[in-house]
């Protein structure tokens, strides 16, 4: 419950909206949150939808912006390189709200928002993009992908430097948030649709 209050946002699509955002904001900012881990649905070049837990890194309301950290050679980022429609969703079971937000998908390799998130990264989260094989690649035996000589250990900044070649950052630029609250005395759905033209959120309520 964020301090908009749950009687104020209820009929209210404005303070709905901020709550959304506040909700996103802690879910980057607090790894307790229930929206930390989104489920993030990419459309494969076969035209099949493709859906993966991913850990929410950023959430910035003014740019409408959400950041995931990705492998370079992951599938959601081919699927991305066919079709950058994204589709986000998560459930926070305090707050009682479900976020469903799509839009548009960029991944990027370079520059200073890749190096801020690559630094911020500890060196167990670096060593994950060490993995070889690639991930999602067929192998004979079971594996973690990762040399033995980083497992079970915590591997050094020269160990995990090779993984940085393999590092990317997902950005989501968001088009349409659409909440919806739980309550006994009456659900509440309202959706946001950025409009472009007036750089302005257009909010509607919904039936639940
Ligand atoms: C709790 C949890 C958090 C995860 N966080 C991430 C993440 O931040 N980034 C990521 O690429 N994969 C993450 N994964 C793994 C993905 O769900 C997925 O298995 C992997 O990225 C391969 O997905 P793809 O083949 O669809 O690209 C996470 C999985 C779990 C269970």
């Amino acid at each position: 419950m964020s301090t908009a209050g749950k009687s104020l946002f209820l009929n209210d699509l404005s303070l709905s909206h901020q709550e959304a955002w506040q909700l996103l904001e802690r879910g980057a900012a607090d790894r307790y949150s229930p929206l930390h881990t989104l489920a993030v649905a990419t459309v494969t070049s076969e035209g099949t939808p493709s859906q993966r837990i991913m850990v929410l890194r950023a959430s910035d309301r003014a740019n409408r912006q959400l950041r995931f950290n990705t492998d370079l050679r992951a599938s959601k980022v081919a699927d991305i390189g066919h079709d950058s429609s994204i589709s986000v969703l998560g459930y926070h079971p305090q707050a009682k709200v479900q976020l469903r937000l799509s839009g548009k998908a960029v991944v990027q390799t370079a520059g200073d928002d890749v190096e801020t998130a690559w630094e911020q990264a500890s060196l167990y989260g670096q060593r994950c993009y060490l993995a070889d094989p690639a991930p999602g690649s067929v192998v004979d035996a079971p594996t973690s992908g990762l040399d033995p000589a980083v497992q079970g250990v915590k591997p050094s900044p020269d160990q995990v430097r090779p993984a940085r070649g393999n590092f990317a950052i997902l950005l989501v630029k968001v088009e349409l948030v659409e909440w919806l609250y739980l309550a006994h005395s009456g659900h509440r759905r309202a959706r946001f649709a950025w409009n472009l033209a007036a750089s302005r959120w257009d909010g509607s309520w919904l039936v639940p």
